[in-house]
Order: C-alpha cells, then sequence, then structure tokens
C-alpha cells in the first residue's frame, strides 16, 4: 500500500485518503483484479466497520447494495426543508457527516440580481430563517441567498479528488469535474447519512467513455460533461485526475488539496492498468468531430447538429422567433462559460453591432463568479449589449422566473434558448406551450444576435451597422488571471448549537411539521383503483411540478395539490386542458389528480397509479414521493423507473413495482380494478415476483407478473411505514 505523506488531516482535507487507501488494501488483498476509478472512489468509501466484511469477487454490478459513507452531503432550499424536516424528526442532536445547505432555488428572476434578491428576502424570509436555524441548531454550514448555485459552490468550495458527495440534487454529478464522484440522492437518503446511517446504493454498471481528439478540456468544462450525464440518466460521472484540477484547486485558494491529491493520484484517483476490460461498455467519442448541437423542444435528448436544425424547423410547428435568450444554470456559469460569451460581444460589436435581438438573462454560476467576471469588465460588456445579470442562483433553470414578456397563463406559443441542461414541458414557466432549446453558452450568444432559430452561426452572416459578419469561435481562458471572493456568504456552524432553537409556525402556509406515515396495513393493495394510468414521459417535474410549487416545498399537505398535474392520461383525449386530469372512479366525474386522491383517501378506497417508462426521471425530487404516499397511495406499477425515484418510493413506504411483460401496461383499461398477490409480511421477498389480478369493468379477469428491487433492509421501510419510521425505530432502540 502506498500511504499518502500529506501533513494536512481529513477533517481539513474534507477527505480521508488514508482510510480510503486501506480499505482498498484489504479488498485487494482478496482479488488481484485491476479497479475501474469508479469502482475505486466507490469502494473506498465502503463502510467496513460493524463486522461488514466486502469481497470484490462478490459485488455484482447493477445488483449488489453498497454500504458507503460519503464524505458530504448538500441539500438546496428547495429540498432541504423537507430534508431538514425529516432530520428534525429524527430526534438527533447534531448531524454526523459534513452537510451544507445552499439557498439557490427559491429566488425568483425577474428585474436582476439587487432586486430580485430583496425580494426573495421578503417573499421567502419564514424558510430562510428555518434553514438559517436549523442549520445553526444541527451543525449545518447555510450558504445565504445570492452564494451561488448548490453544485458550482461545492466546485469551488468542496470538491476534492477522490472524494464521494451526495446531494438532494440530480446534477451533484457536477463534482466529477475535479475528480469527486458526486450522487444525487433523494432526502431521505440525505437524512440517513446525516443521521450517520449507512447510505445504501446498488453497485452502479461502469461505462468507460474514450474522449479523443482534445486536451484543452480545464476543471470547469469537465464539470459540464459530469453535469449533463444526469441527462442520460447517469449515477455518476467522474474524469481521472489531471493536472487541469490541481489548476483549478490552486486558483480556488486549495493548493494543499492539490498536493495531497498528487500524493494518492496513482493509488487512487485514476483506473488501474488493464482495468477497461471490466468495464461493462465503452463509448469511443472523439470530440474534435462533434457538431455543436441546439437539443430540443421539450426534452435534452431531441437532439439536433447544428448543419441539421433548420431541416428539422422546417417540419415542425415550432415558433422560429426566439423571446428569450438565457445563460447560466449549474451546467454553464463558469468563468470560462462568461469569458466566452464576452468574446462573442467582442466579435459583433467589432462589426457595429451591439445589442441582442431579444431579452438575453445571465445567470453567475456564484458569487465567486460573478465578482471576478464584474472585476474583469465581462459583466459590464454583457450589460452593454443589453444583458440582464440575475443573482447568482437557479433562476430561469428551474422555474423561478416572474416572466412577463408573454402570456404564460394563456400558454402563448414561443420559443426559447438557453445553456440550461434540461428543458421539460413548462419547465422554465410553467408554460407548456414555451418551446425551449438548450445548447452551449457560446451558441445562445450568438442567436441571441440573431433572433431566430433557423439561424446558423456557423455558416450565416449577421448584419452589422459597419458590416456583416460571421462569429468566430472563442477560445478557451479556463481561468480568470485571479478569482475574487466576493461578498462573505457563508454561516459557519457553531462548534455547539444546542443551545439554539427552531421553530415552525403552526399556522404557517410554507412549513410544516412531519407527522409519521402509518404502518403497513394489511389488505392495503387489495382491490385498488387506479388514480391514473400515466402515459409517456412522466418525469419528477410532472409529479410534483416546480415553479410557483416551490413556496410549500416544506409543507407536504399544501404541495400535494400539484400531483400529477401536468401528467397525460391515458384514458383522457389528448388534450392539453385535461394534463393532470382523471376520472373519479367514485363518480365518473373527471377531476384535477390530486383532488380525486384526496376523495378516494377520505373514502377509505386503496389506490395506485400505472406509469409508462422511466417513471420518475428528471431530479430527485422526494416530494414526488411523498405527494402520493400522503395522499393514500399504496403502488406504483410502471414499464421501469428511474433509479433515484424508485428508491424514493421505497423510503416513502410506497410499492414500486414493474410489469414484467411490458405489453401488460397496454392492457390496463380505465376503471380496471388491481390486487396485488405476495406483497403481505412475510410473503414479499428479494427477487421474488409478485402477481397482480385485473378485475375489468366488464366483469373478466387476467393476471400478470409484477417483479420489485427491494432488498431485505429496505422491507423494512414498507412495513414501517417509511424508511425514516424505521430510523427512528433503531436509534431509539
Ligand atoms: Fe439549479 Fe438548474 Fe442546476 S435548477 S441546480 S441550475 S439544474
Amino acid at each position: 500500500m502506498l500511504a499518502t505523506s500529506s501533513a494536512y488531516p481529513s477533517k481539513i482535507l474534507g477527505v480521508d485518503y488514508n482510510n480510503q487507501l486501506a480499505v482498498l488494501y484489504t479488498l485487494k488483498k482478496q482479488s488481484k483484479r485491476p479497479l475501474t476509478l469508479t469502482e475505486k472512489l466507490l469502494y473506498s468509501h465502503l463502510i467496513v466497520d460493524g463486522g461488514r466484511e466486502w469481497d470484490l469477487e462478490k459485488i455484482d454490478r447493477g445488483k449488489t447494495i453498497l454500504e458507503l459513507r460519503p464524505d458530504r452531503i448538500a441539500c438546496h432550499d428547495a429540498t432541504a426543508t423537507m430534508a431538514l424536516l425529516q432530520f428534525i424528526s429524527a430526534g438527533l442532536p447534531r448531524v454526523r457527516t459534513p452537510t451544507t445547505v445552499h439557498s439557490d432555488h427559491l429566488i425568483i428572476s425577474e428585474k436582476g440580481a439587487t432586486e430580485d434578491l430583496q425580494r426573495a428576502a421578503s417573499e421567502h424570509a419564514e424558510v430562510y430563517d428555518f434553514l438559517s436555524s436549523a442549520s445553526r441548531k444541527y451543525g449545518i454550514g447555510f450558504w445565504k441567498p445570492g452564494s451561488g448555485i448548490i453544485h458550482t459552490v461545492i466546485f469551488e468550495n468542496y470538491g476534492m479528488p477522490g472524494g464521494l458527495i451526495i446531494g438532494t440534487d440530480s446534477h451533484t454529478p457536477n463534482a466529477g469535474g475535479l475528480g469527486m464522484l458526486g450522487i444525487g440522492v433523494g432526502g431521505a437518503d440525505a437524512v440517513d447519512a446525516m443521521s450517520g446511517m449507512p447510505w445504501e446504493l446498488v453497485a452502479p454498471k461502469v461505462i468507460g467513455v474514450n474522449l479523443t481528439g482534445t486536451q484543452t478540456l480545464g476543471a470547469t468544462a469537465m464539470a459540464t460533461i459530469c453535469n449533463m450525464s444526469a441527462e442520460i440518466g447517469s449515477t455518476s460521472c467522474i474524469f481521472p485526475h489531471s493536472p487541469a484540477m490541481g489548476r483549478y484547486l490552486s486558483a480556488t485558494k486549495r493548493e494543499y488539496v492539490a498536493q495531497a491529491a498528487n500524493e494518492v493520484r496513482d493509488v487512487l484517483l485514476t483506473a488501474d492498468e488493464g482495468s477497461q476490460e471490466y468495464y461493462d461498455r465503452i463509448i469511443d467519442i472523439d470530440l474534435s468531430t462533434l457538431e455543436p448541437h441546439i437539443n430540443g423542444p421539450f426534452t435534452p435528448d431531441l437532439a439536433h447538429p447544428l448543419s441539421q436544425l433548420k431541416t428539422a424547423i422546417a417540419k415542425q410547428d415550432w415558433p422560429i422567433d426566439l423571446s428569450h435568450a438565457m445563460v447560466g444554470s449549474c451546467t454553464n456559469s463558469s468563468y470560462e462559460d462568461l469569458d466566452k460569451c464576452r468574446q462573442l460581444i467582442r466579435q459583433a460589436k467589432a462589426a457595429g453591432t451591439l445589442k441582442f435581438k431579444v431579452p438575453f438573462l445571465l445567470t453567475p454560476g456564484s458569487e465567486q463568479i460573478r465578482a471576478t467576471a464584474e472585476a474583469d469588465g465581462i459583466l459590464g460588456e454583457l450589460r452593454e449589449a443589453g444583458a440582464i445579470v440575475l443573482s447568482s442562483s437557479c433562476g430561469p433553470c428551474v422555474g423561478s422566473w416572474d416572466r412577463k414578456d408573454v402570456d404564460v397563463k394563456g400558454k402563448e406559443k414561443n420559443s426559447v434558448i438557453s445553456s440550461f441542461n434540461r428543458n421539460f414541458i413548462g419547465r422554465h414557466d410553467s408554460n407548456p406551450a414555451t418551446h425551449s432549446f438548450v445548447t452551449s453558452p457560446e451558441m445562445v450568444t450568438a442567436f441571441a444576435y440573431s433572433g431566430r432559430l433557423d439561424f446558423n452561426p456557423i455558416i450565416d452572416e449577421v448584419i452589422g451597422s459597419r458590416s456583416s459578419f460571421k462569429f468566430e469561435a472563442p477560445i478557451d481562458q479556463e481561468l480568470p488571471r485571479h478569482f475574487e471572493s466576493g461578498m462573505d456568504t457563508f454561516q459557519e456552524p457553531p462548534a455547539d448549537g444546542s443551545s439554539f432553537s427552531v421553530s415552525v409556525d403552526p399556522k404557517s402556509d410554507r412549513l410544516q411539521l412531519l407527522k409519521p406515515f402509518d404502518k403497513w396495513q394489511p389488505g392495503s393493495a387489495n382491490d385498488m383503483e387506479i388514480l391514473i394510468k400515466v402515459s409517456g414521459k412522466c418525469t419528477t417535474d410532472h409529479i410534483s411540478p416546480a415553479g410557483p410549487w416551490y413556496k410549500y416545498r416544506g409543507h407536504l399537505e399544501n404541495i400535494s395539490n400539484n400531483m400529477l398535474t401536468t401528467a397525460t392520461n391515458a384514458a383522457l383525449p389528448n388534450d392539453p386542458q385535461l394534463l393532470g386530469h382523471t376520472r373519479n372512479p367514485l363518480t365518473g366525474e373527471v377531476d384535477v389528480v390530486p383532488e380525486v386522491a384526496r376523495q378516494m383517501q377520505k373514502q377509505g378506497v386503496c389506490w395506485c397509479i400505472i406509469g409508462d417508462n422511466n417513471y420518475g426521471e428528471g431530479s430527485s425530487r422526494e416530494h414526488a414521493a411523498l405527494e402520493p404516499r400522503f395522499l393514500g397511495g399504496t403502488a406504483i406499477i410502471a414499464r421501469s423507473f428511474a433509479r433515484i425515484h424508485e428508491t424514493n418510493l421505497k423510503k416513502q413506504g410506497m410499492l414500486p413495482l414493474t410489469f414484467d411483460d411490458l405489453a401488460d401496461y397496454d392492457r390496463i383499461a380505465d376503471g380496471d380494478r388491481i390486487s396485488l398477490i405476495g406483497v403481505e409480511e412475510g410473503e414479499l421477498q428479494p427477487g421474488k415476483c409478485v402477481t397482480m389480478n385485473v378485475n375489468s369493468k366488464d366483469g373478466s379477469t387476467w393476471e400478470a407478473r409484477l417483479s420489485h428491487s427491494f432488498h431485505q433492509g429496505q422491507l423494512a421501510w414498507l412495513r414501517a411505514g417509511s424508511a425514516l419510521n424505521h430510523i427512528k425505530t433503531i436509534t431509539t432502540a
């Protein structure tokens, strides 16, 4: 074993390299197999105390449940309220793993940073007070509004090669740009780790991506790639250690981290020689042949190489004129990104084209980036070209956007282009008719000078007052000469927070202390009505929409009124007005989904939801699992689930099940009633199928086989009513 000779203890570094190497050494004694980088970082965080023993040869990727101890946890303000409410109800005095809370999602973008931050301070005072006081009491670092977007702040302050961070946000893989394994989880998983419980993860399959054609990627550019991996459903994404990571760490005043990482580079931070044959799959991408893409509308998967966009547009009914151009989000708002925008602005200025043709919104990733870009003149040049600089926060990326230029409520059709990462229906402005396209910051800037979607900045000219010109590709400026710190927006947790108190007003409509869910009731999966059979894409944005609903993230009763309100019902006509509606099986009337759920709950009727492929994809939003449980749901039966959402459902005491024969989804009809056989205590076992009995309206019956992914430990969550109920039982036992 090679030990690190670093002079810095784990508390200062934020990771414990010596412990990681010791765990790896023990594992490697049993098996000489070379390890991929992902395996090294995951397995070196395995919990090895309490009699646990791990055998590398027996870890079956895709099946084995790993019990891990993350180095750090991060929550943003929209998920932290519920996570902290859950932590409070677990009754522990202080978090047992370093944790931070980031105020980035709630700030509504409208007029610009100063006014928007003032508005947030007044509108969200109650929530910020709660987060600040709970953080102080329970030993959590609190990043105040204006600090920046969670993943950017993590990158700048806690990113650590070889570390493991979990975050209550699906873009946590962003940390992979610094060689840190970042994984998005639900709030309930975060609460486990805060409580010092093992954090469980199914050992993921490992895909090797062989990137060629460039040597120029800086740390933040690598972070962009890792961040976007969330959009194709990755658990995480990571780059091996590179000099660029050292340069970034030094530039952000963490030279000592760079030095310590260098010492373990070969043993811990790079894949073992010969590990290539142990990847589940290898993908080769030559970046020098990759054309810029404009993806959308409504999904980042709908990819259009720039040269083919005009052809795609000609066949569609998408609005050609752009209504907004936006640069920002945790994906694309680094110093390097903003500098690229500036380079294009200078090219336009040289041709006499001073102003953007459409409103241009910019969100710097963090206060540090804002202050640096301000000092270097970048923001000044952007403002001169017509940009509005918003606060360093999520803003329109997450629907926190008070939009006035189109009739949002009237569902006015329009197109926007942004450097955000996702563009699901209604995501930015709650308007299902906003056609959103995602691309790089430099493409957004170029399109802002054209104002039209059918523009190709590589071949089309822009007409300036002095000359016509074509944009040249900007040059990568990896780092600024010097990072400015900006304003101090961090609240350090006190060494002892026991004298502080946290209060929640029982009359509040924003915050509500949690009441534990009931234990599993025998018979609750018998003769269930179907609340809704969802057709097609059903992301967590469909299950628990964002935007105006953010307000109620800490109030389960109130936010449950948004459940599935943008989902498509397979049993109703395909009419936008009927999104989020369903037929009440008790009355036959069509109403909004949460109202029908409440009616059934009131009458003591058990119900389930039928889902399509990849149900719950998108984000780690645990409300999407809490709401159906709160409104009395028993099971979600789908063709397949997104990993995080499936775990979240289990954590809240719900039964996620999948059709063994995908065609059985099509056989489910309006008015069917479902009973599940084999789900009661003692019957439901890991790896054992469940039988679904379907009673149709016409009196006929049929059967189908369903699968589940519960392991033995998770079955205790189902029986206890939730994972939190179970944690309480063991911590108080
Ligand atoms: Fe925020 Fe959008 Fe990233 S919501 S965390 S900027 S994906």
